[in-house]
């Protein structure tokens, strides 16, 4: 377990373990992977992120992940693994979002991407998103660093 003050000043305890937090969460997160890139969204008021959002009513974790892929940047998941999850306190409010390693096969362009402008595709991630003003909250915090070297250790 892993715990530390986000960008917002909220806790957030991140673990590598098996859904420690909710069999059931109702956020995702996928970091994606394009041929040799970084698949990313640009969402409309935070900026460049990682895909993700919301598990729908009645839906799966992992499924809400792949429509979210879809939906944000066009992605079409060729593959997908559960890899942690991270629980955050904030002001009256706490939330657990499942994070996802995916593979990307295909780039299909939308229509429109929601609430982004939809896929950026980085061959690498800065060495300082933190102060990077591109990039969203989401990314500001050990949740993407830890990730990062766990995928690397994982999937290498
Ligand atoms: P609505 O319920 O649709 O109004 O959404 P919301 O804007 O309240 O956001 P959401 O329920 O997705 O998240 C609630 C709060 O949790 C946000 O305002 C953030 O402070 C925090 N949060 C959500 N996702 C993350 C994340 O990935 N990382 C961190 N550090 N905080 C997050």
């Amino acid at each position: 377990m892993h715990t530390f003050i986000d960008h917002y000043n909220n806790e957030v305890i991140l673990s590598f373990q098996d859904h420690p937090f909710s069999k059931n969460p109702k956020h995702v997160w996928v970091i994606c992977r394009y041929e040799d890139k970084w698949l990313l969204t640009s969402h409309s008021r935070r900026g460049l992120e990682f895909p993700g959002g919301k598990v729908e009513h009645g839906e799966e974790a992992k499924d809400a992940a792949i429509r979210e892929v879809k939906e944000e940047t066009g992605g079409n998941v060729h593959s997908i693994t559960y890899i942690g999850q991270y629980k955050v306190s904030g002001k009256g409010k706490t939330i657990i979002k499942n994070i996802y390693y995916a593979i990307i096969d295909q780039l299909v362009k939308q229509e429109d991407y929601l609430e982004t402008n939809g896929p950026v595709l980085l061959s690498a991630l800065p060495a300082n998103v933190t102060n990077d003003p591109r990039f969203s909250f989401i990314m500001k915090d050990e949740v993407l660093t830890y990730s990062l070297e766990y995928i690397r250790k994982s999937f290498a």
